[in-house]
């Protein structure tokens, strides 16, 4: 398998797969789901919920059969850190996904993955099956009478929206992705209604990692509310984009100095649905408390037309919202075409501030995760760069 990208060391390259499945099946499933808790280990798909009180609540529900999947839809635009993940460290998230199943008493795993990383399936089928072979899954795992659990690898067909954990679900069954109403949760009614965990690619090879080196170990990296490590793509104007670890913490400068972006005119943290950070706040966080991230990392250098930036997230949107719901659905497109005025020099300031609070509406009244961000970049943009926003063309007579 080729990876191409630039990195720095990664925590998994120094973890030897069934390590931490042999720690696992050491302890009761409550056990391993005490030392996930511990560890404070939060979702590294955006949301950062902590997983294991995700764990804890699929364990604690009923259900006839429990299902374990993980989300390697990855579609965030300037994301690419699962694909790496993947490709060079699969054993350690087919591992995750084991513990997760001896923690929630599940038998039966689905990853669900981007359709455009078809081009890796038949590597994570040769994992797989290694992994059948040396008893790491299938019937009694690694000798443990009963724990019987498998895995098997779905394909995406290329909406955004089905990176939602509840429009996977429903793509998962066969149809077509939208978002479910939440309550209730996945963990109560997932897959076919039954019990369900969802995990991003990265959480699940964190929670080997864990089981392998001790929630404390895990704890003592990153911050109070942001524990341990976290995987970046880090892409833009910089000098080695790539996919790079930095403990959760690391303030946007030392980021940028470790990948030559130091000239850089503003960061947008989290991919499309994240917020644009201008240089004068480089010094600020990168960690759930301060500037949160499913690890998009996006360097704008100082040529950069911000207008054309939020442009290109808010045609971004206005392709990928499912339809279902008039805050996303029409938002994204007033926004656009507010957008478009700007380009035109016709936006007056008071419209601007119109569509801003169109925005907040936006992330107030959405239904699902896709429309309540979507909004955040531009609202930061104008935020940030009104200046380069209204002084780009001619303003109309009734500019105020
Ligand atoms: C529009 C949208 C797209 C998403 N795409 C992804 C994705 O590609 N991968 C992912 O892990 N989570 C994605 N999420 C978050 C998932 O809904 C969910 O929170 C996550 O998979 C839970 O895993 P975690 O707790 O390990 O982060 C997306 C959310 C939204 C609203
Ligand atoms: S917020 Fe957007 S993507 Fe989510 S349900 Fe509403 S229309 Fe669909």
């Amino acid at each position: 398998m080729i990876t191409t990208q630039n990195t720095n060391k990664l925590t998994y390259s120094t973890i030897t797969p069934k390590i931490g499945l042999t720690s696992a099946l050491s302890k009761t499933p409550t056990e391993v789901i005490d030392v996930i808790i511990a560890s404070q280990l939060k979702g590294r798909g955006g949301a950062g919920f902590p997983t294991g009180m995700k764990w804890k609540f699929a364990a604690d529900s009923s259900g006839d059969i429990k299902y374990v999947i993980c989300n390697a839809d990855e579609g965030e635009p300037g994301t690419f850190k699962d694909r790496l993940i993947l490709t060079d460290y699969a054993d350690l998230v087919f591992e995750g996904m084991t513990i997760g199943a001896y923690a929630i008493g599940s038998t039966h795993g689905l990853l669900y993955l981007r359709g455009e990383y078809t081009y890796m399936r038949s590597h994570l089928e040769k994992v797989l099956a290694d992994r059948r072979k040396n008893n790491l899954l299938g019937k009694d795992i690694c000798g443990k009478k009963g724990f019987n659990f498998d895995i098997e690898i779905r394909m995406g067909s290329g909406a955004y929206v089905c990176g939602e954990e509840t429009a996977l679900i429903e793509s998962l069954e066969g149809h077509r992705g939208e978002p479910r109403n939440r309550p209730p949760f996945p963990v109560d009614t997932g897959f076919f209604d039954q019990p369900s965990i969802v995990n991003n690619v990265e959480t699940f090879a964190w929670a080997t990692c864990i089981c392998a080196k001790g929630a404390d170990w895990f704890k003592s990296i990153g911050t109070d509310k942001s524990a341990g490590p976290k995987i970046f793509s880090i892409s833009g104007d910089c000098e080695k984009p790539g996919v790079y670890e930095f403990p959760f913490g690391v303030s946007i400068a030392q980021l940028l100095k470790e990948v030559g972006g130091t000239n850089a005119k503003a960061v947008q943290v989290g991919g499309a649905s994240g917020i644009c950070v201008p240089a004068s706040e480089f010094n600020r966080k990168i960690a759930f408390e301060d500037v949160p991230t499913g690890g998009s990392i996006i360097i704008f250098g100082q040529h950069r037309d911000m207008l054309q930036v939020a442009k290109n997230f808010m045609e971004f949107f206005v392709e990928e919202s499912c339809g279902q719901c008039t805050p996303c659905r029409d938002g994204n497109a007033v926004i656009l075409r507010g957008i478009e005025m700007l380009e035109r020099g016709e936006c007056t300031t008071k419209y601007l501030e119109e569509l801003c609070a169109l925005g907040e509406t936006m992330q107030l009244a959405s239904k699902c995760g896709l429309g309540q961000s979507s909004p955040n970049a531009f609202i930061s943009i104008v935020k940030n760069f009104k200046n380069e926003l209204m002084g780009r063309a001619p303003q109309c007579a009734c500019h105020e």
